[in-house]
C-alpha cells in the first residue's frame, strides 16, 4: 500500500516537472528576435533586393516584342512558386493567379502599394518561425513591362502596379 502510493506520488511530481519543462520550451519558440537578429534580416533583405532588381533590369534590357514569350517564362522560372521567400505579387490581371496576395501581409502591403506607392515591412511569426517582410513597391516604370503586361498603359508611367515582396528567415 505505501509503495503503491509512493508510485502514484512520482507519476504526479513527473508529470508536474514535464509539463512545467514542456511550456518553458514551448515559451523559449515564442521569444521575439532581438534587434541585432532583426538587423541582421535587414540587411540580408537588402542585398537580396539589389540581386533581384539586377537580375530584373537585366531581363527587361533583353526584352524584345519578339521574345516576350521566352522572357515571361524566364521570370516565371526564377519566381518559382515553392520559393515564399521571393514573390511577384499584384492584383492587375496578374499574370499568374498564385501571384494574387496570399496572407494578410501581402493583402495590406499591396493595398498600401496601389494606394501610393508606399513600402511596408515587418517582423512577424509565419508557421511558428520568424521572419523579416517587406514589400517594395513597382511602378510601371519601364516600355518593356507592358509587352509582357498586356493590361499595364504602354509606359514608362508613374501607375503603382504591384510589389515585389521578400520574406527573411530571422536567425537565433
Ligand atoms: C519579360 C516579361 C516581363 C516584363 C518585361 C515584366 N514582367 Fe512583370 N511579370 C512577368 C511574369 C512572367 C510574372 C509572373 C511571375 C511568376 O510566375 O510569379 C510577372 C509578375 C509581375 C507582377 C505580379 C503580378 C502579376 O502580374 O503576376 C508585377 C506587379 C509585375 N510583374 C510588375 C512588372 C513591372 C512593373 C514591370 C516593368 C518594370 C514588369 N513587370 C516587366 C513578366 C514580365
Amino acid at each position: 500500500m505505501r509503495l503503491r502510493k509512493l508510485v502514484s506520488y512520482g507519476i504526479i511530481l513527473l508529470s508536474l516537472v514535464m509539463g512545467f519543462g514542456f511550456t518553458t520550451i514551448a515559451r523559449g519558440f515564442d521569444i521575439p528576435p532581438t534587434n541585432t537578429q532583426i538587423e541582421f534580416a535587414q540587411e540580408t533583405s537588402d542585398l537580396m533586393l539589389n540581386t533581384l532588381f539586377a537580375a530584373l533590369t537585366q531581363e527587361f534590357n533583353e526584352t524584345t516584342p519578339e521574345n516576350v514569350e521566352q522572357g515571361k517564362h524566364s521570370i516565371s522560372l526564377i519566381f518559382n512558386d515553392q520559393n515564399k521567400d521571393m514573390r511577384l505579387v499584384g492584383t492587375l490581371s496578374p499574370l499568374r493567379e498564385s501571384d494574387r496576395p496570399r496572407d494578410s501581409f501581402e493583402r495590406q502591403a499591396n493595398n498600401l502599394d496601389l494606394a501610393g506607392g508606399q513600402a511596408y515591412a515587418t517582423v512577424q511569426k509565419v508557421e511558428d518561425k520568424w521572419y523579416y517582410r517587406r514589400s517594395i513597391p513597382l511602378s510601371n516604370f519601364r516600355a518593356e513591362c507592358a509587352l509582357c503586361h498586356v493590361n499595364f498603359p504602354v509606359g514608362p508611367t508613374s501607375d503603382w502596379v504591384g510589389a515585389l515582396m521578400l520574406r527573411v528567415p530571422i536567425r537565433n
